[in-house]
């Protein structure tokens, strides 16, 4: 069996709402149900955890329920970093999961493709994360001026999901101190080598105000298919 567990402990702070991005409305529903409902509907997926700040764990769980998503299995307070709202949600996956994913909650434009390729890598490989391509020139500078550029062709934008067999995550996330902002990089500390699935630069993480124009579109072209 397969396991996720999304990370939607956040507060927000640059997208700059008393409630976290996750719970504002995108298209009549909160965008953390958004995101829920991609795994919900993902054959690949058999279990749910959601990490959420201890203030916000009642008005998950009233979602949640309302939406009826069938394969939650826990609701779990997360923690001050994301790396530890993360290892609180692993806390309470199953420990029969051959793969587990972690998915950013402000990130409901993935897809149920993208999310059985990247749990079907990982189940293949060990490790695995979703990326985009760069798209922009990218320069390395300092002291305000270009020191040089860099090939963007060997860039990639890790995303989530990001899948790894149980026991690798586990191992990852042992003792962890300090913030890490994916997952990926825990993994690639151990030495072990993380595969990459090239995914839509469409699943775009919700972290600015301005994000919400690129949603509200992106959810009519969704609703258009
Ligand atoms: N996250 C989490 N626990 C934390 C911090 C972040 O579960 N302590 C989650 C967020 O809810 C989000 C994902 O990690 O779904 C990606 O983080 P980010 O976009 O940085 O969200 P926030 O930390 O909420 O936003 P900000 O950094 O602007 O405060
Ligand atoms: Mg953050």
């Amino acid at each position: 069996m397969n396991s996720v567990v999304i990370a939607a402990a956040g507060s927000g702070k640059r997208f700059g709402t008393d409630i976290p991005k996750q719970f504002h409305m995108l298209g009549g529903r909160p965008i953390l149900v958004h995101t829920l409902e991609k795994f919900e509907s993902c054959d690949a997926v058999d279990e749910m955890v959601i990490a959420v700040s201890e203030g916000h764990l009642e008005r998950a769980e009233r979602l949640i329920d309302d939406a009826g998503f069938a394969k939650v299995s826990a609701v779990v307070a997360g923690g001050d970093t994301r790396t530890l709202s993360v290892a609180n949600g692993f806390a309470a996956v199953s420990n029969d999961a051959d793969v587990v994913a972690v998915h950013d909650a402000a990130r409901p434009f993935v897809t149920p493709d993208e999310i059985t390729a990247v749990i079907e890598k990982a189940a293949e490989t060990g490790a695995a994360c979703l990326v985009a391509a760069v798209v922009d020139t990218i320069k390395e500078v300092s002291g305000g001026a270009i020191v040089r550029t860099i090939d963007r062709t060997k860039l990639r934008r890790a995303l989530t999901p990001q899948a790894f067999r149980y026991s690798i995550l586990e191992k990852a996330l042992a003792d962890v101190v300090g913030d890490a902002t994916d997952e990926a990089v825990l993994v690639e500390m151990l030495g072990v080598s993380v595969a990459c699935v090239e995914g839509s630069g469409r699943n775009i993480k919700i972290t600015t105000p301005d994000d919400i124009l690129i949603a509200e579109s992106f959810l009519r072209s969704e609703n258009e298919i």
